[in-house]
């Protein structure tokens, strides 16, 4: 566990957060950090987002895809803020993630595998939609692909060094399997398959080792805004003044 904390820091701190690395990444420096990225069906991440405007009974996310996740600028001459949303979280870490500088194409050299699934806006369709009657299965499929497509991947440590992000809470996907009548959240992370996967999500439980916290990406447009007129004062812009008012 403790290297896999170690890589997360890394990954979220250093290497995201700053792209001028001005000393090239050495072979040495990934030393017991190599990801490799899970090759899954577009069933599990991209056509989610092409049916952006479908999913029943919740709003249009489509406008938030801008900028890979980031979503639209705050405003035109805006250089830095965007209007995020925090469900987008999932595309905005893979999207990032392939900027990581020690990625391996061998998952038999790769210290942690990262399976890019989209499972928030995956369970739009059992929370919302048609599928609500079957939430308790959620991540069936996942596991399912896992077991029958390059199966040695999982079995060579059991899924121990597997992760995956999710951008909602995990009180909606922790509902009991036995639930009947079913009550509010699928049950992904109710199944024992996925007990050994480490999840980095906002608001994680405090007793599962495996759930780790991570924060929101920022939605707050008028404090967005307010930022955007201070960097924009900052720059001589008078209008900026305006957006304070
Ligand atoms: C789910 O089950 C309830 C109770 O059986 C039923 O009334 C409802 O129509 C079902 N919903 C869907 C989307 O199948
Ligand atoms: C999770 O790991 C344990 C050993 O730590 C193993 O017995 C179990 O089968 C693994 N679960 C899955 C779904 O691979």
């Amino acid at each position: 566990m403790a290297y896999l904390t170690l890589l997360f820091l890394l990954l979220l701190i250093k290497f995201t957060s700053s792209q001028q690395i001005s000393n090239p990444i050495t072979t040495e420096d990934c030393n017991n950090r190599w990801i490799y990225i899970r090759n899954l069906p577009s069933s599990f991440n991209l056509d989610l987002h092409a049916k952006c405007s479908e999913h029943p009974l919740f709003d249009d996310f489509c406008s938030y895809l801008a900028n890979h996740g980031l979503g639209q600028k705050t405003h035109s001459k805006s250089r830095s803020w965007y209007r995020s949303d925090p469900l987008l979280l999932e595309l905005i870490f893979h999207r990032r993630i392939l900027e990581y500088p020690c990625l391996t194409n061998d998952p038999n050299f790769a210290n942690v595998i990262f399976l890019p699934y989209y499972v928030a806006i995956d369970s739009l369709r059992y929370l919302y939609g048609p599928d609500v009657n079957s939430s308790f299965q959620h991540g069936l499929d996942l596991f399912e692909f896992l077991q029958s497509n390059e199966p040695e991947i999982w079995k060579k440590r059991m899924g121990h060094d597997h992760f995956l992000v999710i951008s909602m809470p995990v009180w909606d996907f922790s509902r009991p399997l036995d639930n009947d009548p079913p009550i509010w959240g699928t049950s992904f992370l109710e199944w024992p398959e996925f007990y050994n996967v480490t999840i980095l999500l906002p608001e994680g439980r405090a007793w599962p080792w495996q759930e780790h916290d991570v924060t929101y990406p920022t939605s707050n447009k008028e404090l967005e805004d307010k930022q955007e007129a201070v960097e924009r004062i900052c720059v001589g812009d008078k209008e900026g003044t305006k957006l304070l008012e």
